[in-house]
């Protein structure tokens, strides 16, 4: 990966402290700039691709984009993007699309990411797989040293039927790193019990925690795909096109 520029344009003085949001939207804004007339986008999930949306529907209101065409990585990003009069499509009409602009949780420093904390990574890995780019918009505490490096959750999608078997077979997959295996609930209580979240497709999730550097990405890859029980998981390898990273000191953009 090449870092291609560094740009303290169209911030605001290094004296004026930014918060996470605005550097998300900092970062969204100029992934916008990549958007052109006629391009067919993947949209992403979250609260940074959220941004994108939201400035891809007000270019369009102003005439300044047209005959775009949104393929939308979840239910939310649909709803807002129809609500934006953003119009929409899907993979079976659009199997390649020009562009994806999405957020993530990581990006480690040969742009792999981990995506689908916000619960989206299978229509995301579908969508931005699609794609000929695949733009990543970041504010700078995503900039991990290597996959799984901030201690937060690599996610992993997997079917509802047993998915307590399946949770241990990934938790033994990884016991070299100290990894735990947590089920996701969503804030949603029957009778004080906690509820599992469901994603868009109707799975749900087993978030994974490592102590340790969990080494070869392909190969940790390859053994959570070949588990029967498991849908996908979050690391997107190889598949970021250009990272957007805005931060206190201005945007920086890398390109593969
Ligand atoms: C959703 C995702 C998001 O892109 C990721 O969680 C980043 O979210 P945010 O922009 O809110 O920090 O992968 O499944």
């Amino acid at each position: 990966a090449e870092k291609m520029e560094t740009s303290l344009a169209s911030l605001s003085p290094p004296s004026v402290i930014l918060t996470q949001d605005e550097l998300k939207k900092i970062a969204a804004y100029k992934a916008v700039e990549f958007v052109e007339s006629g391009m067919v986008l993947g949209l992403g999930t979250g609260s940074t691709a959220c941004h994108a949306v939201d400035r891809i529907g007000e270019l369009l209101r102003q005439g300044k984009l047209k005959n775009v065409i949104g393929v939308p990585t979840s239910k939310k990003t649909h709803e807002q993007a129809l609500s934006l009069g953003i119009p929409l499509s899907d993979l079976d009409s659009h199997p390649v699309l020009d562009l994806a602009i999405d957020g993530a949780d990581e990006v480690d420093t040969e742009m792999n990411l981990v995506k689908g904390r916000g619960g989206s990574l299978l229509r995301e890995k579908m969508v931005e797989g699609a794609c000929k780019k695949f733009v990543v918009i970041v504010d700078e505490s995503k900039l991990v040293p290597y996959i799984g490096g901030s201690g937060l959750a690599m996610p992993v999608e997997v079917v509802p039927f047993c998915w307590k078997f399946t949770a241990k077979r990934l938790k033994d997959l990884f016991e070299d790193c100290g990894c735990v295996a947590k089920l996701r609930t969503c804030c949603e209580k029957i009778n004080k019990k906690e509820q599992p979240f469901v994603t868009d497709n109707g799975n749900y999730i087993v978030d994974l925690y490592f102590k340790k550097d969990i080494g070869d990405l392909k190969i940790a890859s390859d053994s959570i795909l070949r588990l029967a029980g498991v849908v996908e998981h979050g690391m997107f390898l190889d598949m970021a096109t250009t990272v957007i990273v805005a931060g206190e000191l201005g945007v920086t953009i890398k390109n593969k």
